[in-house]
């Protein structure tokens, strides 16, 4: 069962690409190694850890099963990594589904029936779970109960079952896409936030040291900073940036090996991909950083517009890089200055503006 799949339309990139958040490739194999066991290990979301750890301590206390508890956020920021940890602490079996699997309702009572006590299921994608399942896993939420029913049509009967008292774990990409009758039931929402570039580094440190790579703080510092603000990025570059520096150096990893291995990736210093730069290159080569059409800009690159729209856009438009607005796609001035390009409005031509409203001409000295 391919569990740990984002399939969502973030993750849906046509070829897999270095910096995507989806796991890729051998990343699950890779990266059930590298999983934090307990919330001691897991790495930044200080709030989320504090809340979670309170949760799962009185629970504890109490001799009771938690309060189910809903994961939201980006792929790869640790969803499943946590889903696993609350069952490590609370000592608990886990059981691994998720919303595309549970096509019929039939098929979450069968997996609701056979929980043992205190069992934690974890419910990947739970956004994406069909409407009567969902039904169903309110009563179970609430009660811990479902009907069973049993027959078709008018004979049809439904026939209560008392379920044992169990955690559930939901996590989605897309909480806004709950039903509030869903969302009410959690009694814990943890939002999960990109990493800032120290706590990479420490995620990148920790990884390095469970693969058994030696690397330098400038080395992890430089990766972190590449890595978009998530975990599953920052292990996947490094065991590139491993790769480089086994075959082409002593296999240490230093800053200036990562930014060699990551040229070689087409990953550049803010994280960008090949792809990325060429809808920002082309913005301000082609467009004189817009405004532009969607689709204008993405023939100019060659892509399909989805492409362009929901593989390179959200991630710009989150640097800061891009923005969107209502007469088309516009350049900010961070976007200049990162391709190495100076703004028209800079070489002294006054202050037209670009009628993008954005132009802060004062910022780029000739
Ligand atoms: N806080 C963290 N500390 C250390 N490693 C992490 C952390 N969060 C995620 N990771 C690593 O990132 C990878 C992806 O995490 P995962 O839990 O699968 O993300 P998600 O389920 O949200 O897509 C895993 O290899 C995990 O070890
Ligand atoms: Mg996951």
């Amino acid at each position: 069962m391919n569990w740990d799949d984002d399939t969502t339309a973030e993750a849906a990139e046509a070829e897999a690409r270095i910096v995507g958040a989806a796991a890729e490739g051998d990343d699950q194999a890779v990266e059930a190694a590298l999983r934090p066991k307990d919330l001691s290990e897991f790495v930044g979301q200080e709030k989320v850890r504090q809340q979670l750890d309170l949760v799962l301590k009185a629970a504890r206390q109490r001799g009771a099963t938690a309060d189910h508890v809903l994961l939201s956020g980006a792929p790869g920021l640790g969803k499943t990594t946590l889903s696993m940890i609350i069952a490590a602490e609370m000592n608990a079996p886990i059981r691994i589904t998720s919303g595309p699997a549970i096509q019929h309702a039939g098929d979450l009572a069968a997996i609701l029936s056979s929980l043992q006590e205190g069992e934690i299921l974890f419910l990947d994608e739970i956004h994406r779970m069909s409407r009567p399942a969902e039904e169903m896993l309110y009563m179970a939420m609430e009660d811990f109960r479902v009907d069973v029913i049993v027959g078709k049509g008018p004979g049809a009967t439904a026939i209560p079952l008392e379920l044992p008292p169990f955690t559930l774990v939901g996590a989605t990409t897309r909480a806004g896409l709950l039903p509030p009758p869903l969302r009410d039931r959690f009694g814990f929402t943890a939002h999960m936030e990109f990493y800032d570039p120290g706590e990479l580094q420490r995620v990148i440190h920790r990884s390095a040291g469970l693969l058994d790579v030696e690397i330098d703080p400038d080395g992890a510092a430089e990766i972190a900073g590449r890595s978009r603000g998530t975990p599953r990025i920052a292990n996947r570059l490094l065991r590139r940036v491993r790769d480089y520096a086994q075959v082409k150096a002593d296999g240490v990893i230093t800053r200036e090996i990562a930014e060699a291995a990551l040229r070689v990736y087409e990953v550049d210093s803010r994280g960008l991909d090949r792809l990325d730069r060429a809808v920002l290159e082309a913005l301000l080569k082609l467009f004189g950083g817009g405004p532009v059409g969607l689709s204008t800009l993405a023939v100019a690159v060659g892509e399909e517009r989805e492409t362009v729209e929901e593989v390179a856009e959200p991630f710009l438009v989150r640097e800061g890089l891009l923005a969107r607005t209502p007469r088309g796609r516009v350049a900010t001035p961070a976007a200049w200055t990162h391709i190495g390009l100076v703004p028209p409005q800079a070489a002294g031509l006054g202050s037209a503006g670009n009628g993008t409203g954005m132009g802060q001409q004062g910022l780029f000295g000739a």
